[in-house]
């Protein structure tokens, strides 16, 4: 007996940190074990629960069966048998919204009201010593982040869940409310369920947009209503493209989960796939050196200048707009090339024709697809360089995505224009896997070195921002451009580093007890290194193929391999 209560006194004196990520802004905890009865339940205590709430609580009742995750100490899971043996058991978890709350579907919740709009907070309560556990939120969506909460946080051994450091106590919100991934599956195609697993696995660190970038010069794999002849010429082939069925079960699939979709038809550049059907509307169609007519090949984007494809693109947003439940909704925008249009013969004429220049053409294409979106109430989207390098004038309420660099965000905000981080030097997943256009063996990609977790993670959404501008973020979003990724490399190249961007915009400029992240004044990395390997198995345990952030040694023991230890 004796030597169990050693090994009991052991156990608790290990350093241990809650396996949350992102961490909760408000937490506190103990230091008693807890374990999830046999017979645990978790129910709601209002009326008419939304079915995409009662799904995510079996989603959560079935993860508690069969997540197998064991604590990362050296030992795993028996080193807590033990504790787990004598531990109070958690009966219940209870579910309520406060007083006045609407009791709507949770898909509602993300696809009408306004992202800055949003109540995502909730309020959880584990005890040590009594057999319920609450959860309170003023919405369904801040329910199912609480839910996503209590499904990460249980260890797993032999037949048990428990954790060591009852109660719990945890008051919780977002920072900023878009936590975004930015998927392109053009220049790859990724098939529906690649997608879901990716989506599942973001909910999970609770991000609330994918933003689809989903037809690029490369292949237009979107089925549209008012022209299905752009995914049947325009897509690698019959299998690798989304259906109007699949769009609609995708962003279906994103709303019960906390998550809204932002698709993104780039324009006027990248859109050389809309040539294989419409040659008419697209200058410079495959024109060599495709170095000098577009950042990418093959070169090609839309005649802006040229009446028919003005009204061409405007039918074309509107019948996607009409696939599409949400409140936001992007017209890219990013890397148009002058040359291109300077030689079309086409565009030259129609400027002549109604004596205007490509800079006017630009601001006139640009405002024209953006009334598309908000006369449809859609919050418009557009890339920085449009507004920075361009000057192209954007409709009221428009977000911009900095992406070319954190700089452009100060820029951005020097104009008074809402945006969202999305900066090459932070957050590009694609970096650093050499170039790949073909003939240039021992090149760079363009925004080398690879962006590490810790790069990410080190991001400060308010860095150089006054602090009159700090309401001008919105978030942010790291993105997968997929020239070198596809289905056999998604999970690995995005996790667990997106993870890193979830993090940054649920806690905000600073972990919640006001200490820097990895940033320039951080002595260490612990708590961070070992929260996010643990997400790391915990991922990996549900199927997602996320990569080792270091050696499992490391990993078993926390803050060993860090440079100054
Ligand atoms: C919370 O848990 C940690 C790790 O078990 C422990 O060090 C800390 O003392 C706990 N906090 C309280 C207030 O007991
Ligand atoms: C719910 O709304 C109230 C009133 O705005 C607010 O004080 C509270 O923090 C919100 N969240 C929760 C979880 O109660
Ligand atoms: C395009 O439309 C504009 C404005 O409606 C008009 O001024 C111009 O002449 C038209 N161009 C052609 C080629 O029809
Ligand atoms: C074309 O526009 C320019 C500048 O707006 C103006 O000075 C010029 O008179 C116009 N030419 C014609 C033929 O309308
Ligand atoms: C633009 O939006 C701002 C803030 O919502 C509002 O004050 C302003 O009147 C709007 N301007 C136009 C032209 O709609
Ligand atoms: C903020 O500005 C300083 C001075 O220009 C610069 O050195 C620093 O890199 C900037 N911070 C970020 C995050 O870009
Ligand atoms: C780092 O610490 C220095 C000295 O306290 C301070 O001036 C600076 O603002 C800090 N930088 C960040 C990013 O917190």
């Amino acid at each position: 007996m004796a030597c169990h209560l050693r090994l009991i006194l052991l156990v608790l004196s290990i350093p241990f940190v809650a396996a949350l990520w992102p961490i909760p802004r408000g937490l506190s905890n103990g230091t008693t074990p807890l374990k999830l009865s046999s017979s645990f339940d978790i129910q709601a205590s209002f009326k008419n629960v939304p079915s995409d709430l009662q799904d995510a609580i079996q989603r959560t009742k079935s993860h508690l069966k069969t997540d197998t995750f064991e604590r990362l100490v050296v030992g795993r899971g028996s080193v807590d048998a033990q504790a787990i043996a004598h531990a109070n058991s958690l009966k219940t978890l209870v579910l309520s919204l406060n007083h006045g709350a609407a009791v709507r579907p949770i898909a509602v919740e993300v696809n009408t009201v306004a992202i800055d709009a949003r109540d995502e907070s909730y309020s959880l309560s584990i005890p040590s010593h009594s057999a319920q556990a609450t959860l309170v939120a003023n919405s369904t969506l801040g329910l199912f982040r609480g839910l996503t909460t209590f499904d990460t946080m249980w260890y797993h051994n032999g037949g048990d869940k428990y954790i060591l450091n009852a109660p719990v106590t945890i008051t919780d919100s977002p920072a900023f409310p878009y936590r975004g991934f930015s998927f392109d599956t053009a220049r790859n195609f990724y098939p529906v369920s690649d997608i879901k697993r990716t989506l599942d696995a973001m909910s999970w660190v609770k991000l609330s947009v994918m933003y689809w970038h989903i037809a690029d010069s490369q292949s237009f794999p979107l089925q549209v209503k008012a022209f299905p002849e752009l995914a049947a010429k325009g897509a690698y082939s019959n299998d690798e493209f989304y259906s109007e069925s699949d769009v609609k079960d995708i962003n279906q699939y994103a709303n019960e989960r906390g998550i809204d979709i932002v698709m993104e038809l780039d324009s006027p550049g990248h859109t050389t796939a809309i040539g294989m059907a419409h040659p008419e509307h697209v200058a410079c169609i495959n024109k060599s050196p495709w170095t000098k007519y577009a950042n990418e090949p093959p070169a090609g984007q839309l005649r802006i200048a040229v009446n028919a494809t003005v009204e061409f693109s405007k039918t074309l947003f509107q019948s996607v707009i009409d696939l599409l439940t949400g409140t936001m909704m992007s017209s890219g925008g990013d890397e148009v090339n002058l040359p291109c249009w300077n030689e079309d013969e086409e565009t030259i004429q129609a400027l002549a024709q109604s004596n205007t220049t490509i800079g006017q053409a630009l601001s006139s294409f640009v405002q024209e697809v953006q009334g598309v979106m908000a006369k449809n109430g859609k919050m418009p989207f557009i890339k920085s360089d449009m507004v920075l390098t361009h000057n192209v004038p954007v409709i009221n309420g428009t977000g911009i995505v900095v992406w070319q660099s954190y700089a452009d965000a100060v820029k951005v905000a020097q104009r008074g224009l809402r945006f969202i981080h999305q900066p090459s030097d932070y957050f590009y997943l694609d970096c650093g896997a050499g170039d790949w256009t073909g003939n240039n063996i021992l090149g760079n990609s363009w925004c080398d070195p690879f962006k590490t977790w810790q790069r990410a993670y080190s991001f400060d959404p308010y860095a150089n921002l006054t602090a009159d501008q700090y309401s001008l973020v919105l978030g942010g979003q790291m993105p997968i451009w997929s020239e070198q990724s596809s289905l056999e490399n998604l999970d690995p190249i995005v996790w667990p580093r997106l993870a890193a961007g979830a993090e940054v915009f649920w806690t905000g400029a600073t972990l919640p007890d006001g200490e820097p992240r990895l940033g320039v004044n951080a002595t260490n990395g612990v708590n961070a290194f070992a929260r996010i390997n643990e997400l790391r198995f915990r991922l990996v345990d549900r199927g997602v193929k996320a990569i080792a952030l270091q050696p499992k040694w490391c990993a078993l023991r926390p803050g060993l391999c860090d440079a100054d230890s």
